[in-house]
């Protein structure tokens, strides 16, 4: 019988989820979601308590927001047994933080999916301080890759590393994309076309990328031709990319920081 794996809270990244797995073919029988609003979720039971939960979940995937951990812990912790694996993707609540509001379960995992695992082609690392339980990770390792690219971290600041680096990805990815669109609105392309050929090139580089295996910089060296329009284009980005891409993770670093002090009650 498959896992009965319940979502508390399913809004973008909860559907996401859902979807990638349903597009792998996991049997939609298996998931249910907890939705204050009633909205359904596509293609899965979806309820609004807790409450109308005839039975407990094997996994109990914590899809609400950081801000609302210290005011949900206490009614979600009656969902929790000794077979409970709690599934946290909840930003900046640290494993101290959930085991002390949720205590009990059989394990606490901590995932960071990023948006593409709708299309199965996430990256969502994972994190458990109970490496030791291999059979646990040998039961999610499959669920999980299911959705993309999913590490197991030796440590909670390596997960948290990951997480910055691909967290936000596509909502950056978005933005560089709709700037070469802007760019080529600017030069007289028509907007439809300008945004189709920067999301079709950005998606191709990636592609290209990740299909090749070749070093990053030999990559750009093949469009970079001496003293060319790519080199005296690069200029302008090398000198200003790096900076701004620390900055921006700096600044989200921070704001991890406020959320996990929000979650901790402190
Ligand atoms: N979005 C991302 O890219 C991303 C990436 C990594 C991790 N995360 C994490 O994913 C979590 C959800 O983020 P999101 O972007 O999906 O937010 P969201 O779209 O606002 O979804 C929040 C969900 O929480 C539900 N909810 C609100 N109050 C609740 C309650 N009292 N009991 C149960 N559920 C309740 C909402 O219900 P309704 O649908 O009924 O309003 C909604 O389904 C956050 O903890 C965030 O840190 C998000």
């Amino acid at each position: 019988m498959s896992k009965h794996n319940l979502f508390v809270g399913c809004g973008n990244m909860g559907q996401a989820m859902v979807a990638g797995w349903l597009l792998a073919g996991e049997p939609n029988s298996s998931f249910t979601a907890v939705r204050p609003s009633g909205r359904p979720v596509p293609g899965i039971r979806t309820v609004q308590r807790l409450g109308e939960l005839d039975r407990a979940p094997d996994r109990l995937i914590l899809g609400f927001k950081p801000q609302q951990l210290q005011a949900l812990a206490p009614e979600v912790a009656r969902w929790v047994t000794p077979q409970t694996v709690v599934v946290s993707m909840l930003a900046g609540a640290d494993v101290a933080t959930l085991t002390r509001l949720l205590p009990g379960a059989r394990a606490i995992v901590r995932v960071m999916p990023n948006l593409p695992v709708a299309v199965r082609r996430g990256v969502l690392p994972l994190y458990t301080p109970a490496h030791e339980d291999k059979a646990l990770q040998a039961e999610l390792q499959p669920w999980f890759s299911m959705l993309g690219f999913a590490p197991w971290c030796a440590s909670e600041e390596e997960f948290g590393a990951i997480g910055f680096v691909s967290g936000s990805t596509p909502a950056y990815v978005a933005r560089f994309i709709e700037a070469f669109a802007k760019a080529g609105e600017g030069r007289g392309l028509e907007p439809g076309l300008a945004l189709t050929a920067a999301r079709e090139a950005v998606l191709g580089s990636a592609w290209l990328a990740a299909s090749s295996g070749e070093p990053m910089a030999e990559l750009a060296r093949k469009v970079t031709s001496p003293n060319g329009t790519t080199e005296a284009g690069l200029r302008v980005l090398d000198a200003e990319l790096p900076g701004l891409v620390d900055r921006t993770l700096a600044a989200a670093t921070r704001r991890s920081a406020e959320l996990a002090a929000e979650t901790r009650g402190s």
